[in-house]
């Protein structure tokens, strides 16, 4: 048994503490909002936020994250969070839209650390988010633009 905090909730996981979390979070819980993209932590759909920093949930073990707090997109919360979903939904950043729950909390973890990130630094921090609809340049817009709206 694995316990953790998920979406703000401590849980118990009944399963192989080396399961990696994305099988966890999709197939155990049917918590389908992070993706899989690649299954080898080069693309990023799998992002979720461990203690508040993204990781690539494919290649986290269940057992690595024990004691320590989750977020998936489905619990991201708080100013950050929303000023980033809202910005998101004004610039329609999205196409097809698999790599977005991803980006969210991978811009959600920038602008929690850096309130007013340049371009060089927007890059940075998403560089391991891919994007196969190339939404990047609405992606950066829309990092500026919640931004903004947090006074940043
Ligand atoms: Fe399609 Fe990013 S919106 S992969």
């Amino acid at each position: 048994m694995t316990r953790l905090t998920l979406n703000g909730n401590a849980i118990s996981l009944d399963v192989d503490p080396d399961m990696p979390l994305l099988w966890a979070l999709r197939d155990t819980l049917e918590m389908t909002g992070t993706k899989f993209g690649c299954g080898m932590a080069l693309c990023g759909a799998c992002t979720v936020l461990l203690d508040g920093a993204p990781i690539r949930s494919c290649q986290t073990k269940v057992k690595d994250v024990a004691g320590r707090k989750v977020t998936t997109i489905e619990g991201v919360a708080g100013k950050v969070a929303e000023a980033v979903q809202q910005a998101w939904v004004r610039l329609d950043v999205p196409q097809c839209g698999y790599c977005q729950s991803g980006q969210v909390l991978a811009a959600t973890a920038l602008l929690t650390e850096k309130p007013a990130p340049t371009d060089d630094e927007i890059e940075a921090a998403l560089s391991g988010n891919l994007c196969r609809c190339a939404t990047y340049h609405r992606i950066r817009s829309a990092v500026h633009e919640a931004a903004r709206a947090l006074g940043g």
